[in-house]
């Protein structure tokens, strides 16, 4: 390597295109790469650390020993270029687009609805495409395998698979419907897409390979590579002999082949290797030889390789010699997603020697063996518990290699089984994971071999050796088992504080696994006719039947529009969303898509390390190489005006002399690159002597009285009478944890000087450019009439893009201010998520009392919120959080209280639904237990409590239940394990936000553009506008086209509350009404005349063609003094039923079946409707059973990215999952009849919540637990499993309270 001094060439292909690299970066990834260097920007970043799949792509390479081509799903965020050598990338462009022709994967997502924001959905399409180019012809199951990696965070995916199903051969039919195939709808109900107007799938006609890198390969002399960049170079050997000699001369270089270890720990941990090593060219490291024995397996195989090998050879040989190789198959069936399984390798799995490996525990229990090489010369190990000896660390000596992996036949009498248990069912890595192997002896039950490892209970995979050892030579009994789970508990200690908390679930699975392991031995045992005394109960067997994954047709209902609507009116149509093709091209441009500008800057903020210190100074860099690229570090100094935030008082923007939550921004790097931006931001130093008395958790906030003011009360009737006259009175209380807003698209903005007169346009991703326009311009002292700010789309937002994007979005246009130059800041997701606050957790305390038949008379609520250091809408959120304490529910002596806390946690923030879902959860908690109490059905009290007739809400705002108990017998009639009612009023309740403004202008060929004040972020308002347009001007559709949100165009208006289309609807239509208006003698004079000439004729007659509508939506306002308004312009209503299966033994659940009604008065598009109703549920079914935010003692945020927070995947989905919309109903207080519904289902996803509650009921029922009982939401394996009080779960001993400090705190 020294002394070469040649560039090499990297040879690789992108869409067909040759791209011939002289001097590429080896620290350059391929997703940036493709967005930078190729301007390919449809492929996209949502985490950097190959989790979400947004960045999909598919490599092709030639495999020269097979002579023929692969194809595979990989995240383009991890891929080195480096690495590409000789290999063709397809990118979501390559495969189509509106230009020339779209492909059939790209068409089927976008016209099933599958496309919301659109951020994943180019991701989706590229993991798709993928599977169709090696099976064209997929099953439903490969298509669910193929989207595991893939996040969306609106759709709920039901429509995403929906679309993909298309693609099935009708042998995947589950023929529910006899011979009528499922996948073509069912006869007579009207589908939310045709499924016969679609484009043919012609897998022949798929871009070819490039037949210059066939013979490259072929032909070409392979040579070792050398690529050189700024900190690292990167060697590309080709030859063993050369790999070791690179070894030996660079120990410390890391082999880097899927980079799913090293990429990561670069990327986040700041590891800087500065030379490495890939061998992806070493063909023994790829190679797989069978023998009788076994097989043996290249280090260097993909784990999806290694998976097909092992099905292969599970279906070649008997049985009994393949069990090693099935439990191998179980784990990599759930490890990672595909593109992760595409690229890691085996070898870089063990000896990445990850604590919570899933291969290493159950390779080593079955003895397998390495084979390895090195100067020294080849040696062959046992993969066993002395290989890991630490915290990613092996026995190998640092120049050796890993050549192979045996993996030996199984004999007969010999068992081997894995068990995993993790956060998500599937693409999460394991919270405790199981590899388990015995023998007995030949028609005998006695233990001859047994051996137990385990991951995720300690620093690497550990033995139970003295478990082993003492169960070996006696008989497989209760006895023996008795004594193992207390001895496992000895051998598996972990210290309370251990790094990743879950200390007591994690013991207690040690014990799960191996029951559910004795379950399997003596099954076992019974097929070979041993006899064993004691069997364990039937009810207890069904421990071992996995749980159920296969997805189940699902039913969307609507009603039709009536017959005699005129065939160009789209109104109460289901639609495609406007932009869904072209988001599934990938050529709809999102903020950072936009191309970069001359000189333009990059901004990376640097923000608080401590929750509250005083910063005592801020040194620019702490070493000079941190300067290089730098133009400027932005502080509070520079800030020429002064910020004010959403109700007009002043805050701070950034931390001058105090900080007061880690994440808090400090100041700000501008510099020429993303990169030198970073590596700026990382040298500054800033000391900080830390100041007393943090406030993290409520109960802290309680102690100490930190709320913000005002608090909020309100009520009926009175409740200390009530409680005496009652029955019966129960207290109880549950938590909710915070919910991270995950939109795909992380913050991004773009704010370009105009460089005269002051003007600053601001490109951003937000959902309330009118208050970014007025923030920035206090924030700069210039008018509003010089910032203009522009929203194409939005990413997804759910409240999360108000406050925080106007925030920063005022700090990038300081630095604009500042440097005269364009200044880009898009977070990375980790900054953002430590940043950017959430949804605001809540304790919710009640005192409930009630009568003996179930009648509840009296209750009194408090509910604590946790605000974090700022208000933001804070007072807004607990506002609403009392408006809907009723929920669906006459309780006639009710009682709120509600208050904000303050906190040293970074400020929380709005997110759908507004405070909404965590209030309604503790009323619905509420009613739980005194069904508990009382030995009832929680739906019985549900029932018997809900509003009847017309009736007023305790704030005494009248309204007509009708509706809602109509959704609620409607979904109560499936059956189900928990039915939860919603009643959600829609608006804002501040009045003058009830307004929205439009601007349509008619162009002289009769084509249409709009304006108006929502915000398009996936929810699906401008293919609303687009329908109301066409309606109001009786036009195609195809004539109307919808423009940017621009506050140059249209201001002074805010998106959100659901309340978009209801408002810019209405404005839409005024505008509308106003063309129609001026049009109307030029029709009369010409009846038969079309569109086109009447618009011409206006023309020339100077007719004005441009209009601008408004909306002045109802005066809604609360007097809080007097506990009475009216909040809302009406309710939205719904209920949904849900069944699950759970598995008390590792608290693992199933989403078996849910069905939702709902009320959307008279859908104008119901596919959009559906998909708000599905998203919403999904985003619920999250925050109630899967989210979990978790902070250290010290207020620092844990959680950021998706390897340690897991928002629902494809796997969460019900697998049956019916939604239907209220039939016969109307609104006549919003647009065409129609009811908001962006955020009302949110709440719905509690019915899962319920679900395990019950689930849980049941099982403590059995042990004759039957009082009310915790289970604090997010209902997450962990609590559940602590809920089910199984005896596992009491053998391991609590920690005591306050005797050490945890890993992390409940906040
Ligand atoms: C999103 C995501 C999800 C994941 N989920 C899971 C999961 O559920 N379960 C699980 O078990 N794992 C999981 N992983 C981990 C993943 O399986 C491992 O990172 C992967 O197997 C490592 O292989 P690699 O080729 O990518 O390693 P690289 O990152 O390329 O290398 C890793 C290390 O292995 C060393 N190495 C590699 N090959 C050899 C060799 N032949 N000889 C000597 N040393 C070698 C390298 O020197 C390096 O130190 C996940 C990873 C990601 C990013
Ligand atoms: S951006 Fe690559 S997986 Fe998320
Ligand atoms: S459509 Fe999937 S993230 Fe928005």
């Amino acid at each position: 390597m020294a002394g070469k001094e040649e560039l090499e060439e990297l040879v690789f292909y992108v869409n067909g295109k040759k791209v011939a690299e002289k001097n590429v970066d080896p620290e350059t990834m391929l997703l940036s790469y493709l967005r930078e260097n190729m301007r390919l920007t449809g492929t996209k970043y949502g985490c950097g650390g190959g989790g979400c799949g947004a960045c999909t792509v598919m490599v092709s390479r030639y495999q020269r020993p097979i002579k023929s081509i692969t194809h595979f799903s990989a995240n383009a965020c991890l891929i080195p270029v480096c690495q590409l050598h000789e290999a063709a990338v397809t990118t979501v462009e390559g495969i189509g687009s509106t230009r020339t022709r779209i492909h059939p994967v790209q068409e089927r997502i976008a016209k099933a609805h599958g496309s919301q924001c659109g951020f994943c959905t180019p991701g989706m399409v590229m993991s798709m495409y993928t599977l169709l180019r090696n099976k064209p012809q997929p099953s439903l199951e490969d298509i669910r395998e193929a989207l595991g990696g893939n996040l969306c965070r609106c759709t709920g995916y039901r429509p995403i698979i929906d679309g993909c199903k298309t693609f099935c051969g009708a042998s995947d039919c589950c023929q529910a419907n006899g011979a009528e195939c499922c996948m073509n709808g069912e006869k007579g109900r009207p589908e939310l897409f045709d499924r016969k107007d679609l484009l043919p799938f012609d897998p022949t006609q798929e871009l070819i390979f490039p037949p210059e890198l066939i013979m490259m390969a072929e032909s070409q002399r392979q040579r070792t590579q050398t690529f050189r960049g700024e900190r690292i170079t990167w060697v590309n050997p080709v030859t063993l002999e050369e790999l070791i000699q690179l070894k030996a001369s660079h120990p410390r270089a890391p082999l880097v082949i899927g980079n799913t270890n090293i990429g990561p720990d670069i990327k986040f941990k700041g590891a800087l290797h500065p030379v490495i090593i890939s061998p992806i060219g070493v063909s023994e490291l790829c190679e797989v030889t069978r023998s009788p024995q076994g097989v043996c397996v290249g280090a260097g195989c993909s784990l999806s390789t290694v998976r097909s090998v092992l099905e292969q050879l599970s279906q070649d040989l008997p049985r009994e010699q393949t069990e090693v190789f099935r439990a191998l198959l179980q784990q990599l069936g759930n490890l990672g997603g595909q593109q992760i399984r595409n690229v890691a390798s085996l070898g870089g799995n063990i000896v990445s020697a990850y604590p919570n490996s899933d291969l290493n525990p159950v390779l080593a229990a079955g003895q397998c063996t390495l084979q390895v090489t090195s100067q020294g010369g080849k040696r062959e190990i046992p993969l066993n518990k002395d290989f890991f000896v630490g915290f990613g660390k092996t026995s190998l000596k640092p120049e050796e290699i890993v050549l192979s992996v045996f993996i030996p036949v199984s004999k007969r009498g010999e068992f081997v089984r894995a068990f995993r248990q993790a956060p998500r069912k599937e693409n999460a890595l394991a919270t405790v994971t199981s590899g388990m192997r015995a023998k007995f002896g030949e028609g005998s039950g006695e233990v001859e071999e047994l051996s137990i490892y385990y991951g995720g209970v300690g620093p690497c995979t550990v033995a139970a050796t003295r478990t082993c050892r003492h169960a070996i030579g006696r008989p497989w009994s209760e006895e023996m088992l008795g004594h193992a789970y207390r001895l496992l508990l000895d051998e598996m200690p972990l210290p309370p504080s251990t790094s990743g908390g879950k200390v007591t679930f994690r013991r207690a699975l040690t014990l799960s696994f191996l029951f559910k392991f004795n379950l399997e031995m003596r099954r076992e045992l019974r097929e070979m006719s041993v006899v064993l005394g004691d069997e364990p109960p039937g009810e207890v067997c069904s421990a071992m039947r996995p749980l159920p994954r296969e997805l189940q047709p699902c039913v969307q209902e609507f009603q039709e529009v009536c017959g005699g609507q005129p065939g160009q009116d789209p109104v109460g149509r289901p639609i495609m969303h406007r932009s869904a093709v072209s988001q599934a091209t990938g050529e709809a441009l999102y903020c950072d898509d936009i191309p970069r500008t001359q000189g333009e800057l990059f901004l990376v903020v640097v923000t608080s390390s401590r929750a509250h210190a005083k910063i005592m100074q801020k040194r620019r860099f702490e070493q000079s190489s941190g300067a290089a690229g730098v133009v400027d570090v932005i502080t509070a100094k520079h800030i020429p005006g002064r910020f004010l935030n959403m109700f007009g008082l002043e805050e701070e923007l950034l931390a001058e002399e105090e900080v007061t939550c880690v994440g808090q921004m400090v100041c700000a790097v501008a510099a020429d690159t993303k990169q030198h931006a970073k590596r700026g931001a990382a040298a500054v130093k800033i000391t900080y002597e830390d100041l007393p008395d943090t406030v993290f958790t409520i109960e802290e906030a309680i102690e100490r009285q930190s709320f913000y003011e005002p608090q909020r009360e309100i009520g009926r009737g009175c409740v200390t009478e009530a409680f005496e006259k009652a029955d019966q009175v129960h207290e109880g209380q549950i938590r909710l944890g915070g919910q991270e807003h995950f939109y795909m698209e992380t913050q991004s903005m773009l704010v370009v000087p105009s460089g005269e007169e002051k003007e600053m346009t601001v490109y951003l991703s937000t959902q309330h450019p009118t208050y970014a326009q007025e923030a920035i311009a206090t924030t700069l002292g210039i008018p509003s009439n010089r910032v203009s700010c522009h929203v194409k789309r939005v990413g997804g937002a759910f409240g999360g893009k108000v406050t925080k994007a106007v925030l920063l979005a005022c700090v990038s246009a300081v630095a604009a201010w500042t440097t005269g130059q364009a200044v880009r800041c898009v977070l990375e997701r980790g900054e953002d998520m430590l940043m950017t606050g959430a949804r605001h957790p809540v304790l919710g305390k009640y005192k409930v009392g009630f009568m003996k038949g179930g009648r509840i008379v009296a209750a009194d609520v408090q509910y604590y919120t946790n605000a974090g250091n700022t208000l933001d809408e804070s007072i807004l959120v607990i506002e609403k959080i009392l408006i809907h304490l009723d929920n669906a529910y006459n309780v006639p002596n009710l009682r709120g209280r509600s208050v904000a806390c303050k906190t040293h946690l970074p400020s929380n923030t709005a997110f759908r639904g507004f405070g909404v879902p965590q209030g309604m959860l503790v009323t619905e908690n509420m009613i739980n237990d005194v069904a508990m109490v009382l030995g009832r059905t929680a739906e019985e009290i549900r029932e018997m409590n809900m509003y009847r007739q017309v009736s007023l809400t305790h704030f005494k705002q009248e309204f007509d239940p009708e509706n809602l108990l109509r959704c609620w017998d409607e979904s109560a009639g499936k059956r189900g394990l928990a039915i939860v009612p919603t009643k959600y009023g829609v608006g804002f309740g501040e009045s003058f936000l009830n307004q929205a403004a439009a601007l349509v202008h008619v162009y002289t060929d009769g084509s249409v553009l709009v304006s108006h004040g929502g915000c398009e972020m996936g929810q699906g308002i401008h293919t609303k506008m687009q329908q109301v347009v066409s309606r109001e001007l009786r036009i195609p559709a195809s004539l109307v086209h919808i423009t940017e949100t621009s506050t140059s165009a249209v201001p002074n208006t805010p998106s959100a509350a659901s309340f978009g289309t209801d408002a810019n609807g209405m404005a839409v239509k005024d505008a509308c009404e106003t063309l129609r208006r001026r049009l109307e003698p030029v029709v009369s004079a010409d009846p038969k005349g079309s569109w086109e000439s009447w618009i011409k004729r206006a023309f020339f007659q100077k007719i004005s063609l441009s209009a601008t509508g408004f909306y002045r939506g109802l005066d809604l306002q609360m007097d809080w003094a007097k506990q009475e308004g009216r909040l809302s312009a009406y309710f939205t209503y719904g209920a949904s039923c849900t069944e699950v299966e759970l598995d008390c033994l590792t608290g693992d659940y199933r989403n078996i079946r849910t069905d939702i009604v709902m009320d959307v008065g008279r859908s104008i598009n119901p596919s959009i409707d559906i998909g708000q109703i599905e998203g919403a549920f999904t985003q619920g079914l999250g925050l109630y059973t899967l989210e979990e935010l978790k902070f250290s003692p010290s207020g620092v945020l844990y959680t950021r990215g998706p390897a340690q927070y897991k928002i629902p995947a494809v796997c969460d989905m019900p697998l049956t999952f019916n939604v239907s919309l209220l039939a016969g109903s109307a609104n006549p207080h919003a647009i065409y009849s129609s009811k908001g519904i962006g955020e009302p289902a949110v709440f719905l996803g509690s019915s899962v919540f319920f679900a395990i509650k019950d689930a849980v009921a049941g099982a403590r029922a059995e042990a004759g637990l039957l009082q009310p009982f915790a289970l604090d939401s997010p209902a997450t394996p962990e609590r559940t499993f602590t809920a089910c009080a199984t005896p596992f779960a009491q053998m391991v001993p609590e920690t005591e309270a306050g005797s050490c400090q945890p890993w992390a705190i409940n906040v």
